[in-house]
């Protein structure tokens, strides 16, 4: 309870003390936020996209700003999945919400890394990154192509017992298919949005600010969209969504609840101030509190047409 409010929610079967998580790739292994704030004050967090195999991202620049934006081609660096199982786990208090996030070149990839997950009690869910906008292989290709990612979500389904999101790509021109196609493949919730393919130039230099030239656009500028994406995608399927794009605000939060997300995920405004999560969690309830809601569960879908 939060100002007199119930905050829980439950997301494709994952119990949450409240709606707010932070987004894969933003929130690292969880540990690198414990000076900044009580990881328990969130309902918890997704750990950086994992592969098989520890991986070195693009060489710098790779991150740039923009206008209310980022723009990223960091390339899913990671400490692969054995480090992550073995070491920065451990390092969690046991009541943080973890969830892990797989990225693969195949969809063989995706289910290994979904096995060995599942084997920890400490992963509470596991999120499919199918929808990284500037790895050449993998991730994109499956976000973008129903049957591709019809394969992958089954595939991961039959590799794991654990509650299962698919994160879908923005940058398909229908949105409402592929959350279908996850849903029919046995997916326990979706995650929307990643970041939008962008890009941006150095007239100066005349080059790419990215060396990856093409990266993913996130933070405030993208909001319209993941929120209409959110929409759209509420009408189309049954299963929960945990709505992401562009969070910086308690209000911005409850946006995505009223257009039908169960919980929302928190990105780039972590760069701005590595407590957002907190402060975002404790808007929403004082925002229940204030409009005579119960449960910030009530405000779920509760966007009013006339
Ligand atoms: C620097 C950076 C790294 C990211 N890395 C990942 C990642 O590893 N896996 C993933 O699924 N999404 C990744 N994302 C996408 C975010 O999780 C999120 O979907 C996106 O940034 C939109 O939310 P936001 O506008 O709140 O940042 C990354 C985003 C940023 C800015």
């Amino acid at each position: 309870m939060t100002d007199g409010v119930d905050t829980r929610v439950n997301l494709a079967g994952i119990e949450l003390r409240n709606p707010v998580l932070t987004a894969s790739g933003t929130f690292g292994y969880g540990t690198e936020f414990s000076p900044f704030m009580d990881l328990g004050a969130i309902g918890g967090f997704v750990a950086k996209s994992l592969t098989l195999e520890p991986r070195s991202g693009n060489p710098p620049p790779r991150i740039a700003e923009t206008p209310s934006g980022m723009l990223n081609a960091i390339s899913i660096e990671n400490i692969g999945v054995e480090a992550f199982l073995g070491e920065r786990l451990a390092e969690l208090p046991d009541d943080v919400v973890v969830i892990a996030s797989c990225f693969g070149t195949s969809a063989g990839d995706y289910a290994e890394l979904a096995a060995r997950l599942s084997e920890s009690p400490r992963v509470a869910g596991i999120e499919i990154n199918a929808s990284c906008p500037h790895v050449k292989s993998g991730g994109i290709e499956f976000g973008q192509d129903p049957g591709l990612l019809e394969e992958l979500v089954g595939r991961v389904r039959a590799a794991t017992p654990k509650p299962l999101l698919a994160k879908l790509s923005p940058n398909v021109t229908r949105i409402d298919e592929m959350a279908r196609v996850c849903e029919a493949a046995g997916a326990d919730g979706l995650s929307l949005i990643n970041a939008v393919q962008a890009m941006e130039v150095d007239v100066e230099t005349r080059r790419p600010v990215l060396s990856n030239v093409l990266g993913g656009l996130s933070g405030p500028a993208i909001r319209p969209i993941a929120l209409r994406m959110v929409w759209q995608v509420a009408q189309a399927v049954s299963i929960p969504i945990c709505g992401i794009g562009g969070i910086i605000t308690p209000d911005d939060a409850i946006k995505f609840l009223l257009c039908g997300a169960t919980a929302v995920q928190v990105g780039t405004a972590n760069y701005l101030n590595p407590a957002a999560g907190r402060e975002i969690a404790e808007g929403v309830a004082q925002y229940a509190s204030r409009h005579g809601f119960p449960r910030v569960a009530d405000l779920i879908g509760g966007l009013r047409l006339s």
